[in-house]
């Protein structure tokens, strides 16, 4: 196998990606200042994590009280079962614990739960989440963390990179909210387009470009070290079914005839608006570049999903006509002077339809 395939091989195994917390806070706080009442009461299961040092654990832990919770869960999952084990050293913490099991460490997941004032401090807080061994390794899919998805109101994580088809899949079939971490070019498969198109998911309050920095496990895999830290760059994006106010800001457009004059792309200004061979829509290879004045279908790129706002926009799919779904990935087969365009996928302005 050449060298980059080994790499590339290496790199699709190793799911130990550890998201920040500034991009957690980030996050979560585009859904506190669209409705200041969305975790009030609610019960959140933070699947696929470490909760001794997760990221999410500590910020959900830590504002407990402040988003009025009702309860905290986080999971992780055993060492020996993970793909990427590195390693290992249990922590002081659980050492430290009465019940510390030198099998279990490895072999079983952990539970943490927060609902109580356990230290007698007058706060809820990190302090006083409490744990045990789970029974099984903590995979998502095993019954005893199905039991706890579906005691669960909001599953927030950011699960591991290989499954993620398969974990949204077990966060849809039990129709929880969900704020999660996943690749980009996702949206395009046939499990994940779909809920786009059917207003079930959409693109988290974190812009797409530039991708996301996470602490790393594997020495051989980084881009860069911050202060003592592995970081990684990864090509990925938070998704949600919980509703923030980017959503709903309006992308600013200019009409086609300012475009063709005056947008900052070349190719917009030589080439003009191309029309695709097999359908009756008109090719616009830059999301900036949508004129604001065409009533028609238009292609656009997959990263128009981190601009897409339902109510200016009607997303059209592969419905219209075109076969876009060969190998069961949408946004294929358009063709403009008998050649594949990148993939698109066919949007329309809403106020065509009025
Ligand atoms: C991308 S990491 C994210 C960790 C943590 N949620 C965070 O963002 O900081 C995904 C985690 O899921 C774990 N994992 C892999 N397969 C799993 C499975 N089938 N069930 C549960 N967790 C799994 C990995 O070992 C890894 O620790």
């Amino acid at each position: 196998m050449a060298n980059s395939n080994l790499t590339k091989a290496k790199r699709a195994k190793n799911d130990e990606f550890y998201t920040q917390y500034a991009d957690i806070e980030k996050e979560i706080t585009a859904y506190l200042e669209y409705n200041p009442d969305v975790f009030r009461g609610k019960t959140l299961l933070l699947p696929c994590d470490d909760p001794e040092w997760s990221n999410f654990t500590k910020y959900f832990a830590q504002n407990f009280e402040r988003l009025r919770l009702k309860k905290l869960i986080s999971t992780s999952y055993a060492v020996e079962s993970k793909t990427y084990k590195g390693a290992y050293q249990p922590t002081l913490f659980e050492t430290s614990a009465p019940y510390y099991d030198k099998v279990k460490t490895k072999k079983n997941g952990k539970i943490f739960t927060l609902t109580r004032d356990k230290t007698g401090d007058h706060t809820i807080n990190v302090d006083d989440l409490e744990w045990h061994y789970l029974e099984g390794d903590g995979d998502f899919r095993s019954a005893e963390i199905k039991a706890l998805r579906d005691e669960a109101d909001i599953i927030i994580t950011n699960p591991p990179f290989s499954l993620f088809r398969e974990f949204l899949a077990w966060i849809v079939e039990a129709s929880k909210q969900f704020v999660i971490i996943g690749n980009k070019n996702c949206v395009i498969y046939k499990e994940v387009f779909p809920l786009f198109m059917e207003n079930k998911m959409w693109s988290g309050r974190t812009e797409w470009s530039g991708g996301l920095w996470f602490e790393t496990k594997d020495p051989t895999d980084i881009d860069k070290v911050i202060e003592g830290v592995n970081m990684k760059n990864v090509s990925s994006v938070w998704f949600s079914n919980i509703d923030h106010g980017r959503r709903h800001q309006p992308l600013p457009l200019m009409t086609m005839a300012d475009n063709l004059k005056y947008s900052k792309h070349k190719e917009i200004q030589i080439k003009g608006y191309q029309k695709y061979d097999n359908y009756d829509a008109i090719e616009v290879p830059f999301t900036d570049a949508i004129p604001s004045d065409y009533d028609g279908v238009m292609g656009v790129p997959i990263s128009f999903l981190d601009k897409y706002n339902p109510d200016q926009f009607e997303l059209l799919g592969s419905n219209r006509g075109v076969d876009q779904d060969p190998t069961r990935v949408y946004g294929r087969g358009s063709n403009i002077d008998g050649k594949e365009t990148f993939k698109r996928i066919f949007i329309r302005h809403r106020k065509a339809t009025k």
